[in-house]
């Protein structure tokens, strides 16, 4: 048996009887059935990419281009999904990559994705720009696995408070975005005029945090609440969305405006060289994981300096136009790194099959996030666990009818 054929069986056996599952299994009506879940602008957000969108289409084609030769007659009925990285032994070679805001997807957001990852063992890699703090989210996940995700402040102490929390949070790993020291142009979002951090939401790492909150007084003390705006309609709906999302705001508090202007302020830098990396490494015993390789020579530069593991992405396409496909990158990477720390892999991955596709050319394991949050923006908690669930099962199915019993030895020769 295994996962998979276990989880198709129960999905079948459920309609039977008329239980139908809580998301749609495909891919397209999946990413329709979200789209229509959510408020133009959570759509814009999520589903946006940069420029014309066309590295997102790179993606896409960069695993497209390769196929899987199934072998047979080769005893897989007993398949093994655990990975081995960082030292620690999880249940499937899948994680639950960081997306911020999940708040405007979703109520329970961050805690509900928190939730459904810990019922697979999904380790869960919390994000800078969540929508709940971090510890919130380790509370609603007990044990389970989770990594964080840190957008390098131009506030060292900040970076410094949220490596703590993280710590205290019971994180494995700590994830540096590379990729990220902009915002890359992202024509829905900007059509729209709509910044979701700019009306408070996906900031509660910040304003949950002792060294944020300080800078924000020191702001208000500095008597710098923002740059004059003209007071439209606009304006006021911008204050009252400011003042809901933070915690216990009211609209005479000057703390929510000022939050947003302090966390547009600090919220990244562009001045982070590989020197940097010295001072994280001296602040943390947690493994170091950067996300955002799509060089060899960046690669390594990351083993040079000690590093602990690689994400081969480039944030789904979110960042730039007309950059390589992400998985166009991994193939060399993997041959550069030759296993001397993991190589996880990131950007377009939709499925099972696109995971086997991953592993095989050198991915110790891989990250999705529309996935879940689509599923997320459809049935909440149940729609983010079914997304995952249904990512391996197809996984473990795929593995099977490939010819091989073992997610983590998956040869290099099952994909042409
Ligand atoms: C930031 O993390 C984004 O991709 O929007």
């Amino acid at each position: 048996m295994g996962f998979g054929r276990d989880i198709q069986s129960a999905i079948f056996r459920n309609g039977s009887t008329g239980l139908k599952p809580a998301i749609p299994a495909g891919w397209s009506d999946l990413e329709s059935a979200a789209k229509h879940a959510m408020s133009r602008e959570a759509w814009a957000y999520v589903k946006g990419s940069a420029g014309n969108e066309s590295t997102e289409a790179a993606n896409r084609a960069a695993i497209d281009r390769w196929k899987i030769v199934p072998r047979v007659l080769r005893d897989v009925d007993q398949r093994d999904l655990s990975i081995e990285l960082l030292g620690r032994r999880y249940p499937t070679p899948l994680l639950a990559a960081p997306v911020g805001v999940l708040g405007m997807v979703d109520k329970q957001a961050d805690i509900a994705v928190g939730r459904a990852a810990a019922r697979l063992g999904v380790p869960y890699i919390l994000s800078t720009q969540a929508s709940v703090p971090m510890e919130r989210v380790a509370q609603a996940m007990g044990d389970a696995p989770r990594w964080f995700q840190l957008y390098w402040s131009t506030s060292d102490e900040l970076v410094e408070s949220f490596v703590h929390r993280a710590e205290a949070s019971k994180a494995q790993a700590i994830v540096v975005t590379l990729d990220t020291h902009m915002l890359g142009w992202r024509p829905r979002d900007l059509s729209l005029g709509y910044l979701p951090f700019a009306h408070g939401k996906g900031i509660a790492q910040y304003t949950s945090d002792p060294v944020f909150r300080r800078l924000v007084e020191e702001r208000i003390a500095r008597n710098q609440p923002a740059a004059k705006a003209r007071i439209r309609p606009g304006t006021i709906h911008t204050l009252l969305d400011m003042t809901r999302n933070y915690p216990g705001g009211s609209l005479r508090s000057p703390l929510p405006r000022a939050s947003v202007d302090t966390f547009l302020d600090v919220f990244s830098r562009s001045t982070l060289t590989w020197e940097n990396l010295a001072w994280l490494r001296e602040r943390t015993t947690l493994p170091i994981v950067l996300k955002g390789i799509q060089h060899p020579d960046d690669a390594s530069r990351a083993l040079a300096a000690g590093i602990d593991g690689l994400i081969v992405s480039n944030h789904a396409g979110r960042q730039m136009d007309n950059a390589i496909g992400s998985l166009d990158a991994l193939p060399g990477i993997a041959e550069r790194v030759n296993g001397a720390v993991p190589v996880l892999f990131d950007s377009g991955i939709r499925s099972g099959a696109d995971m086997f596709v991953a592993l095989a050319l050198g991915a110790s394991a891989v990250c999705v996030g529309r996935a879940y949050t689509y599923g997320l923006a459809i049935a909440g908690e149940q729609g983010a666990y079914e997304a995952l669930r249904n990512i391996i099962a197809e996984f473990d199915i795929v593995l099977g009818l490939a010819g091989y019993a073992s997610a983590g030895s998956i040869p290099r020769e099952a994909v042409v």
